[in-house]
């Protein structure tokens, strides 16, 4: 509808009106008018499926919502590292909900993987911003193509379930830029998202429902988002605060209390009518555009969209380790162990809980080859050992000629709401692996998990699959990438630390209290591993294929460039095996020289491409100036400082197989003000400073020179005994007022060279 048309419905609306429109009407539908022609809009969650509840309603997935398909989580889709797999799994969401008459999906979920234990890591991407950023991008693309609107969420820095609903995330400003902040920001630029849901958790000791600086100034303003943002269920705490700093929708409602606040502030004069019309008006465009682009012939095909489940799961699948056991042969007796061969743990619990309407489990997969045998190996319900099940199993392994044990996390080890304690499988599927690997040497195990987790065996096993969890179609693609019929093609969206204790976010993870400190900075992931040259289990990027891939011709556009121009990179992937596959090629930037401290290397650019055996493709990369900036906070903008960075294409984030270094020049001079306290290397930094501090110093070692003729035993003794490049390291922390103790400056000098410094 039109701007002006919206106009005109607010304004033959009264007060109680508008505030009205401003809360859900029930769990999930905003309120309509009858006399202006507004009807009702339904939102439901997301994110991988639809979860749309026509009975009793609830946000974490207790009551059943209408059979649905559920897709790979987010944690397993980040791991196909394919843009337009995501746009395609959108696009059939969008067209679900278009049948379904959902307005707006509820994902999809971008916060970052800080710690392992974040009990909602399955639904989230990634530890690293690009990567989460881009996936939830090409989601929200697809979702939107069919005019249904989507909402990036938690915003902002949502990163653990432990006292979600009070704790406050602390984090200095670089750190949110380039890391929180970071994850919605290309989605939001890039995509415009219909919504946005704010999160729980306070931002610095501010609820993210009443948080101006990035509900209205940064994602607004800063980033021109014009939808609406809806609070996370229950996320409103001061309503009149929430809307004045850009909340526009409550949900689900308070029962009609928070809109009389609404009415009665601006009665008094409190907030401005204004902006609630504005937040009207932003609510209302979406419910016309949807109402107003209704697909009357879209239909839900749950079978047909079961088989796409199935092509996403087939490129969210990563192969991490293969002694030579994989693919498996169709005619060798295996056995498959574990009971999640029957009973896959494919979805998280939560909001997100799909009511999936069939499921394909990988014994349901091989139900066509005679050779499977099964053993249940451990129940889940409770960490038990049970012997006679690890007895069966044992002897199934024994009579095969490979076993696959297929273990994970059960349900109650991770969900929305609660974080982890630990980052181990159950004590039982540990052990029972332990039993298996002594009478079988051919030892595979997939895992079904949505974060990371500690792999005692990982070293005896010959091949380990993670399956993340991969949606109701699960089965069917861990049956083919075991066979070889599908070439894995996945890498992981994030690193596998050896043990919970090398995390970066370790000491301070939940926190204290109700606060939260991200102590770590900008160190998140492999940031960190790499930085301290950490061993890893898996590391950041990490995936096999039953293919290989060459890498070779690596070429810049340019050898120098300044920061307002772009570069375009280009490499060519060879896939020099004998079977077709995917390579997901990763373009990192690394700093070589910075005065801030920077993380080794960073993320930048990914693709991923499909190539015959023997197949050569080049693929081209386009860096601007974010590709080599960091967050500067004395000018609150991205930076880049002159200097040389190095170009790294890598398989992964610890396999870079080539490198190319590029001279960028910085476009921005930073205004500096010196005072006493500035030392001589920052001043020295910049070559007009620095002249003027040596014409000092120069008058005064004249000065000195003088004084040495006269005395000159004394002076060649001192100069043995430093050295003039020890004088220059001794010097360049010194203090600028430290010229009036050593460089026999006086107070009137000082404050002459700050006036000069000060006025460059
Ligand atoms: C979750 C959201 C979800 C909402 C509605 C909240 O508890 O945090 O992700 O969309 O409930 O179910």
């Amino acid at each position: 509808m039109k701007e002006e048309k919206i106009k005109e419905l607010i304004a033959q609306m009264t007060l109680e009106e508008k505030a009205s429109l401003c809360s859900g009407g029930d769990f999930w539908h905003t309120k309509g008018i009858e006399r202006l022609g507004i009807a009702p809009s339904m939102v439901s969650d997301g994110p991988h499926g639809l979860r749309k509840q026509d009975q009793e309603a609830d946000h974490l997935g207790v009551n059943e919502s209408i059979k649905a398909v559920c897709f790979p989580a987010g944690c397993a889709t980040a791991a196909s590292f394919n843009r337009e797999l995501l746009e395609e799994m959108g696009e059939i969401l969008g067209n679900e909900c278009q049948a379904e008459g959902v307005s707006v999906i509820l994902g999809p979920a971008v916060n970052i993987k800080r710690s392992p234990l974040c009990g909602r890591n399955f639904e989230y991407y990634s530890e690293d911003p690009l990567l989460a950023t881009e996936m939830a991008g090409a989601l929200i693309k697809g979702v939107q193509s069919k005019n249904v609107g989507t909402s990036i969420k938690h915003f902002l820095a949502n990163n653990q379930e432990t006292r979600r609903m009070s704790s406050s995330s602390n984090i200095d400003e670089r750190t949110l830029r380039e890391i929180y902040l970071a994850a919605f920001e290309g989605a939001v630029c890039k995509q415009k998202p219909w919504t946005v849901m704010c999160s729980y958790n306070k931002i610095n000791g501010v609820y993210a429902a009443e948080n101006k600086t990035y509900l209205t100034d940064v994602l607004r303003k800063e980033w021109g988002f014009d939808g609406y943002v809806v609070s996370d269920w229950g996320a409103v705490n001061s309503r009149v605060e929430d809307l004045a700093a850009g909340l526009d929708l409550e949900m689900p409602s308070s029962n009609g209390e928070n809109d009389q606040l609404i009415v009665t502030a601006v009665k008094e004069g409190r907030l401005s009518e204004e902006i609630l019309d504005q937040a009207v008006a932003r609510i209302l465009n979406i419910v016309f555009r949807f109402a107003e682009n209704r697909d009357k012939t879209a239909v839900f095909d749950r079978d047909a969209d079961h088989e796409a489940a199935r092509k996403i799961a087939e490129e969210t699948i990563v192969l991490l380790k293969n002694d030579g056991v994989l693919p498996l042969d169709e005619s060798e007796k295996i056995a498959f162990i574990g009971k999640y061969a029957k009973k896959p743990r494919y979805q998280g619990g939560g909001s997100s809980h799909i009511n999936s309407h069939k499921v394909t489990s990988v014994m349901d997969a091989a139900a066509a080859n005679p050779n499977i045998i099964f053993a249940q190996g451990f129940d889940d319900e409770k960490d038990e050992i049970n012997e006679t099940l690890v007895k069966e199993a044992v002897e199934a392994a024994r009579e095969a000629k490979a076993a696959v044990i297929f273990a994970g996390l059960p349900d109650a080890f991770e969900s929305e709401g609660f974080d982890r304690t630990h980052m181990r499988i159950p004590d039982c599927q540990n052990a029972l692996i332990d039993e298996i690997l002594k009478v079988q040497e051919n030892v595979i195990v997939v895992l079904h998990n949505g974060s990371p987790v500690e792999m005692p065996w990982a070293d005896k096993v010959k091949g380990i699959v993670e399956a993340y969890l991969s949606g109701q179609a699960v089965g069917a693609a861990e049956y083919d990438i075991l066979f070889g019929r599908v070439n894995p093609s996945a890498k992981l969206p994030e690193t596998f630390p050896v043990k919970l204790e090398d995390n970066p976010s370790y000491l301070f993870f939940p926190g204290e209290g109700n606060s939260v400190d991200y102590r770590e900075g900008i160190f998140v992931g492999y940031r960190y591993y790499d930085k301290k040259k950490m061993e890893v289990l898996f590391p950041f990027g990490h995936g096999l294929s039953y293919t290989e891939f060459t890498y070779s011709n690596l070429q810049a556009d340019r050898q120098r460039l300044k920061d307002t121009d772009t570069l375009t990179v280009s490499v060519d992937i060879t896939n020099t095996g004998k079977c077709p596959g995917k390579e997901i090629v990763q373009l990192y930037v690394r700093d070589k020289e910075s005065s801030v401290l920077r993380p080794e290397k960073e993320l930048r650019d990914f693709a991923k491409i499909a190539l015959l055996p023997g197949e050569t493709k080049t693929v081209s990369f386009t860096l601007g100036k974010r590709a080599f900036a960091y967050y500067n906070t004395e000018i609150h903008d991205w930076y880049v400082e002159s200097g040389e960075f190095d170009i790294l294409i890598g398989k992964s984030s610890r396999d870079i197989v080539l490198c190319q270094t590029v001279m960028v020049e910085s476009t921005t001079q930073i205004k500096r003000t010196y005072d006493g306290d500035s030392i001589y290397e920052d001043i020295y930094k910049d070559p007009a400073a620095r002249a003027v501090v040596e014409r000092f110093r120069k008058k005064q070692s004249t000065q000195m020179e003088n004084q040495e003729k006269k005395e000159p035993e004394k002076s060649s003794a001192a100069k043995e005994a430093i050295t003039e490049e020890m004088e220059l390291a001794m010097m360049k922390y010194m203090p600028l007022r430290g010229m009036l103790s050593f460089d026999k400056g006086s107070h009137k000098e000082l404050e002459a060279i700050l006036k000069e410094l000060n006025s460059l």
